[in-house]
């Protein structure tokens, strides 16, 4: 079995050689950290995002989805604080030339310190079983003790100096922590300095009239500037939640580990606009309703945790990430953020437009509070590959490669396989095939061997594989493989729709989510 670097490695690979991800501009050497999707790419993608859309939107009478522009008036990213304070802190290495986030940098010091404890736990609970009591553990054990007090002390003095935007004390923080660069593995660091996020373009023919734009970096405030278009139009109801998928843009300093830091990626994006001294309540069921819509797609439970922020953006009151156990560790998938009346009252200020909200029962105005759920689609889409992805070894001693992706969300939902490409079998297939594309998309496929060919499907993740062999035009019965399990059963072809539907249906992952 592949060591986790490696793992990440053939992940990547494996996502190019089977159309799902291809660097952008490849031709041309790429562009650093842009990606396309490819043909199975593309499938996944989208269903990942029906399943967050359907529900969100489906699924909650009082949640509406809309599409904004991604170019929004300039005056908007003044308002939301992106011009004066959409920044990372970006530190230089003197030897490497190489550009860090200053934040990741000491964040990254912290994950290897908390991995010590993992393994203490770890080991301690094979030893002791079930008798094994984590927190009791956590609070005696002498070096998880010791290795979680540096944790508390590195994570409060950085979360002070953020407090007090302290670019120097981020560098002593790393100085004394004695961060290497990677790369060269020295210590000769510059100052930090703040750099901001956003790409900006010029909207307008001509030179002079032409004016400075931003692509947004976030979808978020799409939905902000439309809130009361959607509330009057809608006739919405407080409490009641607008939603929407679409591309957002950063300048990200560090692009690095595949599509999870990417400078143009997909948000999934809910803003809850609920009555003021209600949002507490609100944030602690999105908190929960969010962690069962990932968990509801099979994953282990161990796979995601909560991680509450060590510092709170200007406009929250509240706000932790749902982090994912990704091959190079926990990191950030999900961000629920209690964001108060923050984006709407800085829009009227500097609007000069009201955006309240009328509430009939008590007969008064006032400026929402707002829960915000906010997820990368193409972070979830690596979550998804990277849990799917297995090298197995079969008993026969053969290795294959299959990607156990959840079968609502596999790109191809079943393979259509002629035994040989002769004796009618192909004409026989492709009825088949002209027969269940209206309830799915399927692959046809004749080439190479039957067995190469239940390789092919495994490794893109096709739930099923249907052949048609010569019995088939004798009595109208094909053998349906399924993908986990390889077993093989005879069935009518007249079942084949019914059985691939009632396993890839939506239907039963979303009763889950109620
Ligand atoms: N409206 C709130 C907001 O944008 P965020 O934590 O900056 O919050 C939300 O981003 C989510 O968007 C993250 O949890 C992550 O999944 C995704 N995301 C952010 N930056 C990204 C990037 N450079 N590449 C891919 N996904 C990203």
């Amino acid at each position: 079995m592949a060591n986790q670097e490696d793992l990440f490695k053939n992940i990547i690979s494996h996502a190019k050689e089977y159309g799902f991800i291809f660097q952008s501009s490849e031709i041309y050497d790429g562009l650093s950290a842009v990606y396309d999707y490819g043909q199975n790419g593309a499938e996944l993608k989208k269903n990942i995002r029906d399943y967050w859309w359907k529900s969100m939107v489906q699924m909650n009478e009082n949640i509406v989805g809309i599409d904004s522009a991604i170019f929004m008036h300039p005056t908007v990213w003044k308002a939301s604080g992106h011009v004066d304070a959409f920044n990372d802190p970006l530190i230089d290495n003197k030897d490497s030339k190489k550009r860090y986030r200053a934040d990741v940098l000491i964040e990254d010091h912290v994950a290897k310190i908390e991995a010590k404890i993992q393994k203490e736990i770890s080991k301690a609970s094979e030893r002791f079983g079930d008798k094994f009591d984590e927190a009791v553990f956590r609070s005696t054990n002498p070096r998880v003790v010791e290795n979680q007090k540096k944790i508390d002390e590195i994570n409060n003095r950085f979360k002070n100096a953020l407090e007090k935007n302290d670019l120097t004390e981020v560098r002593q923080i790393i100085i004394d922590l004695e961060i290497v660069c990677p790369v060269s593995g020295s210590r000769n660091w510059t100052e930090v300095r703040q750099f901001n996020l956003m790409f900006s373009t010029q909207m307008g023919s001509v030179s002079e009239d032409a004016g400075t734009i931003y692509l947004r970096p976030e979808t978020a405030q799409g939905i902000f500037v439309n809130f009361l278009n959607v509330q009057k139009t809608g006739r919405m109801k407080i409490p009641f939640g607008i939603a929407q998928t679409g591309k957002a843009f950063r300048n990200e300093i560090v692009a690095r580990q595949f599509i999870f830091r990417m400078r143009e990626f997909e948000q999934m994006e809910m803003q809850f606009f609920v009555k003021p001294g209600t949002e507490m309540e609100w944030y602690n069921k999105w908190k929960e309703a969010r962690m069962k819509w990932h968990r509801t797609l099979g994953f282990p439970e161990s796979k995601h945790r909560f991680h509450d922020h060590i510092k709170l953006a200007h406009y929250a009151n509240a706000a932790c990430d749902i982090e994912f156990e990704f091959p190079f560790g926990f990191k950030e998938l999900e961000g629920i953020h209690s964001r108060t009346d923050f984006d709407l009252k800085s829009h009227e200020q500097f609007s000069g437009k009201k955006l309240q909200y009328f509430d009939s029962d008590d007969n008064q105005n006032f400026v929402p509070y707002v829960v915000e759920t906010s997820i990368g689609l193409d972070r979830m889409f690596l979550a998804i590959l990277s849990q799917a992805y297995k090298e197995e070894k079969l008993e026969d001693g053969s290795d294959r490669v299959v990607l156990n992706i959840p079968p609502m969300l596999a790109p191809i939902k079943c393979a259509i396989l002629p035994l040989v490409k002769k004796d009618g079998l192909p004409e026989k297939a492709q009825e088949i095939m002209d027969v269940l594309k209206y309830d799915h998309l399927c692959s046809y496929e004749e080439k190479d061997s039957i067995g190469k060919r239940y390789r092919r499907q495994d490794a893109i993740g096709t739930p099923y594989a249907v052949t048609i062999d010569h019995q088939t035009l004798e009595d109208s019965t094909v053998t349906i493989r399924e993908r986990d399990s390889m077993k093989q059963e005879r069935i009518p072809v007249d079942n084949v729709a019914k059985i691939v539907s009632e396993r890839v249906d939506m239907r039963k992952a979303l009763t889950q989510l109620n």
